[in-house]
């Protein structure tokens, strides 16, 4: 019967409990099917609705629970009625960051039987992982305010860039670089501009780099990052960049790839002391809530990314094989430019899953 994960499912808010529960029925038909794995899901109701009853997203003595899993598949956090940096650092962050998931990686690519906004753009022309620093860096948390209300009032919102931080995620990238068949890592920066942090991130980016002879290396300023993603998609493989400066390029990627639906991204803490959390990159989505045309792709991509992680290399293959060979059929969700439901996709992939 093989190994036994246990797995801690956040769905939260919005949209995520619908993806979440079709990412968990087509992973327990992969493990019914492939009899190689099994599966023991753990359901947390940590969300905004608990917050607005009880006060708190995780309740005491809540990380330590959530630490005896092997991973934790995480939906979306963010309601209509809660401020966004509450419900963003009081649920996702406050898991991300004492679990030190300090590599945020972001693959993308155009899945068979979708299409990219770009001209000319077949699958296998965009093939991307964007790794993202996931501790520290502009969503360090650091800065305040003073003179609150008052004309002159201030804000600081310091970014952080410490060498170790730094070097662990630059080491990450380039070993993410090296396993991929390109072995090219493009470090974006912003060194121009912003003199110190970017400058110490350029310095350890070529320290690290001397560590791997065989990865080519680029440097591309973020900005201009933009254009190249955009015009040039073929040229990049594996990328590495701030907190700040891959949020925004990950969500552009997705965007390049077909759609914010089918992104996935992994929260890893690569020492494996804690346990790693999987999300689709999208949001809670209010303005299709509980309308059942949320797309689960981007959730059984992550599914797959999760069970890659967790060493289930050929049941992650079989799922994307499956995903892809029903989007080939046509079988899209509004976002994709179809006209399926959640559930329709969700029992399309399970029927492929099922076949010998
Ligand atoms: P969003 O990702 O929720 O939605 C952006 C647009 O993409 C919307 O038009 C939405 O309908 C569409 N979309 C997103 N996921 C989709 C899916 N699976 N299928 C089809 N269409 C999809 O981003 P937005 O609107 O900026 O944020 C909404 C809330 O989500 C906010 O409270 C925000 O803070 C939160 N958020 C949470 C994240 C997380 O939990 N990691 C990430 C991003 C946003
Ligand atoms: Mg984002």
């Amino acid at each position: 019967m093989g190994k036994s994960y246990k797995i801690a499912a956040i769905p939260a808010d919005g949209i995520g409990p619908e993806v979440v529960s079709a990412g968990i029925e087509v992973l327990q038909a992969l493990a019914d099917k492939l009899q190689t794995f099994q599966l023991d899901f753990t359901h947390y109701d940590w969300s905004s609705e608990t917050y607005k009853k009880t006060g708190k997203y995780i309740p005491d003595g809540g990380l330590e629970d959530l630490k005896k899993h092997d991973a934790i598949l995480f939906g979306a956090v963010g309601a209509p009625d809660v401020p966004d940096h509450i419900s963003l650092w009081s649920l996702r962050l406050s898991i991300c960051q004492p679990f030190q998931q300090y590599a945020n990686v972001r693959p993308t690519r155009v899945l068979r039987g979708t299409q990219s906004p770009l001209r000319h753009c077949p699958p296998g022309k965009l093939d991307w992982v964007i790794v993202r620093e996931n501790s520290e860096g502009e969503y360090a948390g650091q800065g305040g305010r003073s003179h609150r209300g008052w004309p002159w009032e201030i804000a600081t919102e310091t970014a952080i860039f410490s060498r170790v931080g730094v070097e662990r995620i630059m080491r990450f990238a380039f070993e993410t670089a090296q396993k991929r068949p390109r072995k090219l890592l493009t470090v974006v920066t912003k060194s121009n501009a912003q003199r110190n942090g970017m400058v110490l991130w350029d310095e350890v980016a070529k320290q690290v780099g001397g560590e791997f002879p065989d990865v080519t290396v680029d440097k591309m300023l973020v900005d201009a990052m933009t254009t190249r993603m955009v015009l040039k998609p073929e040229t990049l493989d594996t990328v590495v960049a701030s907190n700040l400066h891959a949020d925004i390029l990950s969500d552009l990627a997705a965007a390049l790839a077909g759609s914010i639906g089918i992104a996935p991204t992994s929260n890893l803490d690569p020492t494996r002391q804690h346990p790693s959390m999987f999300e689709p990159i999208h949001g809670s989505a209010f303005d299709i809530t509980g309308k059942g045309v949320a797309n689960p792709v981007a959730t059984f991509w992550t599914a797959a990314e999760m069970l890659e992680w967790l060493g289930e290399g050929t049941a992650a293959q079989k799922l994307m094989e499956s995903v892809e060979t029903v989007c080939e059929r046509g079988v899209l969700t509004a976002d994709l430019g179809g006209s399926a439901s959640t559930k329709e996709v969700t029992a399309a992939v399970v029927a492929e899953i099922q076949k010998a």
